[in-house]
């Protein structure tokens, strides 16, 4: 089993299965974590998926396309290791990957 460890917004940490092919916004909508609300279901255009992704992983992440980066730019909570979680396909190589929930904007 592939594990994808979440942080909620009140810092409650809670590891699931982590499923190849599918998102990471789907796979912690899936498993009920109610702080990601994921308005727009995946298709890039709301930023309320927005996640802080562990340090050692960001680089096996992959590539930021420029509308994620424009959304996550409107954001006053941008950091280094800010991403999109709908626009993170889980794979094998991102077992044991760390997100926290970005505060909401
Ligand atoms: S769910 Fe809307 S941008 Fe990710």
């Amino acid at each position: 089993m592939s594990a994808l460890t979440v942080i909620t917004r009140a810092g409650e940490e809670q590891t699931v299965e982590g499923k190849c092919g599918v998102s990471v916004m789907e796979i912690i909508r899936s498993n009920g974590f109610g702080d990601l609300l994921a308005l727009c279901s995946g298709s890039c255009s709301c930023a309320t998926c927005h996640v802080y992704v562990g340090p050692e992983f960001y680089d096996a992440l992959p590539a930021m396309r420029e509308d994620e980066n424009e959304l996550l730019d409107a954001s006053s909570h941008r950091t280094a290791n800010s991403r999109l979680s709908c626009q993170i396909a889980f794979s094998d190589i991102l077992d044991g990957l760390r997100v926290t929930i970005a505060p909401e904007d």
